[in-house]
């Protein structure tokens, strides 16, 4: 999608939701210099207020960019929202409460935004992103390329970290998608992962260090999908490494890089799924989702996708 309305403006991102993740995305963006304008909003208007102080305070450091607390107009003129917001999970509250919860909030956003004649591109980050961003694009009406979930861009970034450490390599020279749910039915595709352009497998033994890559490849694989309980277990809520993963769908938005990434995305036939949403590898441009790469996986690989997709519709279906 191209949208002349939009492209000689200002470069401007409404953050919804001032947590943890909204404010450490907003540091991230205020830093990169992506952005001329960065509105925040939060329904508790007194800690939207104590973040931006925070934020405004270290202009003087960041490139030229103007923070602000938002309202419900900002959305009108924005090229990217990006929602955060949501309910943490209470004691004795099921996840299929929170589910409930969160999916009223995200959909009243969603529905706002699209009320306010928004033109740009939606990114969901609330979990269960997956099911949030069918959620978004059913509430909003808008087209399924111009709504993206952060999806599994963190989880390929923790499964890159791990093999680039397994196998002694620059982590940039590391290319891995996990694929499906954002969640535990997640997967590595190790069909399409390489080193340096070489195949994972044929790569074992130049890198010759372990004597049993497939055990290996089962605990690196463990690890990525523990690797959020992990966290929040040790210091109460993720937020550094989703706030760069936030920050690398924003540039390939805002400057049109066409980056593949593997963002949660409504299927109409691909993959032979259809009316679900979940990661798979996109390119991702201003407007949105540019093109799904549909290439055929490994058969093992095509049936972790379908049972992923089974998960997500369970839920979805949960909501009505
Ligand atoms: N997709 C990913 O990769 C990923 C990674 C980490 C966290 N998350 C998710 O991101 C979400 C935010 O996490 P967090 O740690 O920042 O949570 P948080 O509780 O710190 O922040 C959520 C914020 O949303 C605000 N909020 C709630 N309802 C609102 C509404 N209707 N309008 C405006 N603001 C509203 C709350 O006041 C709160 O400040 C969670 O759902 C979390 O699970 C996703």
């Amino acid at each position: 999608m191209k949208n002349d309305k939009i492209t000689s403006q200002r470069r401007k991102v409404v953050v919804v939701g001032a947590g943890s993740v909204g404010a450490t995305y907003c540091y991230a963006l205020a830093q990169s210099g992506l952005a001329d304008e960065i509105f925040l909003i939060d329904r508790n208007e007194e800690l939207a207020r104590g973040q931006i102080l925070d934020l405004v305070h270290g202009l003087p450091f960041f490139p030229t960019v103007n923070i602000e607390a938002g309202t419900e107009d900002d959305y009108a003129d924005a090229q990217l929202v990006v929602i955060t917001a949501g309910s943490a999970q209470r004691p004795g509250e099921t996840r299929l409460q929170l589910l409930h919860k969160n999916a009223e909030i995200v959909g009243g956003i969603a529905e706002n935004i699209s009320h306010q004649g928004c033109q740009g591109v939606m990114l969901i980050v609330t979990n269960p992103v997956d099911v949030l961003t069918y959620v978004a694009l059913k509430r909003s009406g808008w087209e399924r390329n111009r709504i993206i979930g952060s999806g599994t861009v963190l989880d390929s970034a923790r499964l890159r970290y791990l093999i680039g450490n397994h196998c002694g390599v620059d982590v940039h020279n590391v290319h891995a998608y996990v694929l499906g749910e954002h969640g535990d039915s997640e997967f590595a595709a190790w069909s399409m992962t390489n080193v340096a352009g070489i195949k994972i497998i044929d790569y074992c033994p130049i890198c010759n260090k372990c004597s049993n890559w497939k055990a290996e490849r089962s605990k690196i694989e463990q690890q990525v999908r523990e690797a959020a309980y992990q966290i929040i277990n040790a210091k109460g809520s993720t937020h550094f490494a989703v706030g760069m993963s936030l920050l690398k769908i924003t540039a390939s938005i805002l400057r049109k890089q066409n980056s593949v990434l593997s963002v949660s995305v409504m299927l109409n036939g691909e993959f032979g799924l259809k009316d679900v949403c979940l990661s798979v590898p996109c390119v991702v441009s201003d407007g949105g989702i540019e093109k799904i790469i549909s290439s055929p996986l490994d058969p093992e690989e095509t049936v972790l996708l379908k049972r992923s997709a089974v998960v997500i519709k369970k839920a979805i279906d949960s909501l009505s």
